[in-house]
């Protein structure tokens, strides 16, 4: 009789010092994943640590870093092509802008897109390459559905949410023959510091539209061991998401062809004259 346990990959969380990063930490460490923890604020992610403790028994690793910052991204990159102990990766930190885009501030929309866009986009192609290369891994990817909504939230926010289910779904198609599984989560509005942090008091949001973190994760996570690509905790249909999806990849065969379509072809009596 084989008496060996099976192990369960390291996951790393990124943006685990709170919010949706925090709660996925607790729910991998009760599943048995041994833990990397990254943020910024070290004696937040000592806490959750703690907290993680006492309930699990996880070895956890704490990671300080600011991945807006260049050299913190590189040397997270490189510490997930380098460390084969991780097979779990769920690329959650972000930060929320709010307001219109008519005035914005630059300086804001570079850090937001520094992080949610920059930086996701490169840990979720060295997770999605390095899990590819050693035959399997799990890549979770946090979106929104601001996504899906350009017009309901600060479009720079919705729009590096878009790039990275975008990235997500090609990821996918091109990791998954590698055993690799890449999900995007994409929440609604969530009960987290995020509301807080981008000067947005949580308690004027309906309340009906307002999930608990821990909820969410777990939803997340029922989905991703339902094997699914994207996942969006709050619809009820999941074959709403199916025919958005038919209904796009419809356009595909008109999207790009020799001609114009018939309603731009100029007649010539609406030629420029010379
Ligand atoms: N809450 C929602 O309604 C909602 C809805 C849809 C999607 N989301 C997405 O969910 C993800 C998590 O957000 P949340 O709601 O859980 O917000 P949160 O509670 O504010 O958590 C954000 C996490 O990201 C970390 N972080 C922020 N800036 C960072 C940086 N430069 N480098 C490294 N880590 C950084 C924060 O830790 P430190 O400050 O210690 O660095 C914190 O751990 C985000 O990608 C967000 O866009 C949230």
């Amino acid at each position: 009789m084989n008496l060996s346990v099976q192990t369960r990959p390291v996951a790393l969380v990124t943006g685990a010092s709170s919010g949706i990063g925090a709660c996925y930490a607790d729910r991998l460490a009760r599943r048995g994943h041994d833990l990397i923890l990254l943020a910024r604020d070290e004696a937040r992610l000592r806490l959750q640590a703690e907290r993680i403790a006492a309930h699990s028994d996880v070895a956890i690793e704490l990671l300080r870093a600011d991945l807006s910052e260049r050299g913190d991204l590189d040397r997270l990159i490189a510490r997930i092509g380098d460390d084969a102990t991780i097979g779990l990766v769920v690329n959650n930190a972000g930060i929320a802008t709010t307001g219109p885009l008519l005035g914005a501030d630059p300086a804001r929309i570079d850090a937001m897109l520094a992080l949610n866009v920059v930086a996701a986009t490169h840990v979720a192609i060295a997770a999605a390459t390095a899990f590819a290369a050693r035959g399997g891994g799990i890549l979770i990817n946090i979106a929104s559905v601001f996504a899906l909504l350009p017009e309901r939230f600060n479009g720079a926010y919705s729009g590096g949410k878009a790039h990275l289910l975008n990235l997500s779904q090609a990821l996918d198609q091109e990791a998954s023959p590698h055993g690799v599984q890449v999900q995007a989560v994409l929440p609604g509005a969530t009960r987290t510091e995020i509301w807080q942090r981008a000067g947005v008091d949580v308690a004027t949001l309906p309340a009906e539209m307002l999930m608990d973190v821990e909820a969410l994760v777990d939803a997340a996570l029922a989905g991703l061991d339902q094997g699914e690509r994207v996942t969006i905790p709050s619809l009820p249909d999941a074959a709403q998401w199916d025919r958005y999806v038919q209904a796009r990849l419809a356009l595909a065969p008109n999207l790009s062809r020799d001609t114009p379509a018939a309603r731009y072809r100029v007649t010539a009596s609406a030629e420029p004259q010379p």
